[in-house]
């Protein structure tokens, strides 16, 4: 099992609870539905043992047809955040570090050329969409509402239909804006 994402998925849920113990932070975590089902997805497609696999993919999909949330994404590195659940959509080739996520939202497939690949430190803002084979850099915003069908360069703020950039971003201004 892959502790190794699943460690910093609920540390940095909890950065701002630093005093609880482990054992807490797991069962509250496991109590929020987006990640519970999260943990169920990462559960199924870690464990080297099938039956492990399967189990866990059967209360994965269970979860995932109840509150709407669908990851498609092996390659997903640790840190996930996503405040609220509510159809959320994550299909892409990769995702790297400290994806920060709102409801609503789709990354997938144009079905033309393919499936993102996001960077380290994105925040995608509610009700956006980010479609095709692109690439999404470090230190992305995705503000609300956006449609985002082009490469982003790493450090920009992105908004719009089709989004583009509206400014240039510092590499902490996401932990600015989350306080975290
Ligand atoms: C992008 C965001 C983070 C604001 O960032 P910011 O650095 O404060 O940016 P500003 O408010 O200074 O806006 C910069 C420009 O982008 C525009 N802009 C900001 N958000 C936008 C959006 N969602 N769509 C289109 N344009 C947007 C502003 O109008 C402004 O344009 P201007 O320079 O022509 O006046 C914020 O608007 C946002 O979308 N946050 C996501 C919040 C969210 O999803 N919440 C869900 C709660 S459940």
């Amino acid at each position: 099992m892959s502790w190794d994402v699943l460690k910093p998925d609920i540390n940095r849920r909890f950065i701002k609870f630093k005093d609880k113990s482990f054992y807490w932070k797991v069962k509250y975590y496991l109590s929020r539905p987006q990640y519970r089902t999260l943990f169920y997805y990462r559960c199924s497609i870690s464990f080297k043992a099938k039956y492990f696999r399967v189990f866990f993919r059967k209360l994965y999909q269970i979860n995932s047809e109840k509150f709407g949330l669908e990851i498609i994404t092996h390659k997903m590195g640790g840190g996930v955040i996503m405040p609220h659940f509510g159809r959320i959509v994550i299909n892409a080739e990769e995702v790297g570090n400290n994806l920060y996520i709102f409801h609503n939202v789709t990354i997938g497939n144009d079905y033309k050329t393919g499936r993102p690949t996001i960077g380290n430190n994105v925040f995608v803002g509610v009700n956006s969409v980010i479609i095709g084979k692109i690439a999404i850099g470090d230190n992305v915003v995705v503000a609300a509402s956006s449609c985002v069908i082009n490469n982003i360069p790493p450090n920009s703020l992105v908004a719009g239909n089709p989004a583009k950039v509206i400014k240039k971003i510092n590499s902490d201004y996401i932990t600015n804006m989350l306080g975290y």
